[in-house]
């Protein structure tokens, strides 16, 4: 009995994570997008899992695919609509970890029609999408809320910076510098940061083990 609630110690809770790119339309065939695979995200949603809890993985298009009966996925495509579907399920849960690569920004107008090529040069005006992840922060009760930050340049900083005013528990640090980190491979490079400003760097591992370092990371300041 006892083994059994070690090895499940999210059995009963829930958990919200946020995966992949958006797609912000530009016109009926075009998008803007970036190179997110959303593999992180669907790691850290089979690693909650594995642990007990019941999952809502929240994802932008994405190839990556999930067969726990534990995990329900909902397939989104832009920012407002993942918005909308983590807003849906946060007052629920106990834990989010919004890992998707939301745009910052998508096109103030959508042209019903394809545009046409005419000038040599063509500009499209762009507006900021919500931030889902501060928006959250901001209304948070029980809720352990973590977030990811990626970052090329004064890492720590901007790292510590977004912890604060996104008001969040903990923020795994990504940083685009280092090999094998980062976007579409199975590798990633990440450090820790905690509300309390530990800060705990971690080697290349397979996105895997850092799903599984993750969870390990939330259930020791939950359990603090
Ligand atoms: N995020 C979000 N909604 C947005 C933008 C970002 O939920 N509209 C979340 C991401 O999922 C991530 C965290 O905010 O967990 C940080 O994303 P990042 O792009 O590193 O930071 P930004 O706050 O968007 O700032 P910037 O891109 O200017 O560095
Ligand atoms: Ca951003």
């Amino acid at each position: 009995e006892k083994d059994i609630l070690n090895k499940l110690p999210l059995r009963g809770k829930k958990v919200l994570v946020t995966a992949g790119p958006t797609y912000e339309a530009i016109d009926p065939v075009r998008f803007i997008g970036n190179h997110s695979s959303g593999k992180m995200g669907f790691e850290i949603a089979k690693a909650a899992a594995n642990l007990g809890a019941e999952v809502v993985l929240v994802s932008g298009p994405s190839h990556e695919t999930v067969s726990s009966s534990l995990i329900k996925l909902i397939r989104v495509t832009s920012a407002s609509q993942m918005y909308n579907e983590a807003h849906n399920y946060f007052n629920d849960v106990d834990i989010a970890v919004l890992s998707a690569a939301v745009a910052d920004y998508r096109p103030k107008n959508v042209a019903d029609q394809k545009i046409k090529k005419k000038e040599a040069t063509f500009s499209i005006e762009l507006e900021k999408t919500k931030d889902i992840l501060a928006s959250l922060g901001a209304i948070k009760t029980k809720q352990f809320l973590v977030g990811f930050a990626l970052e090329t340049n004064n890492e720590l900083e901007h790292a510590k910076g977004k912890l604060k005013a996104k008001n969040l528990n903990l923020i795994v640090l990504n940083s685009l510098n280092d090999k094998g980190a980062g976007f579409g491979g199975s590798t990633n490079k990440v450090t820790f940061i905690t509300n309390d400003d530990q800060i705990i760097a971690q080697e290349l591992k397979s996105k895997t083990q850092v799903a599984e370092d993750l969870m390990n990371q939330i259930l020791k300041q939950l359990n603090a």
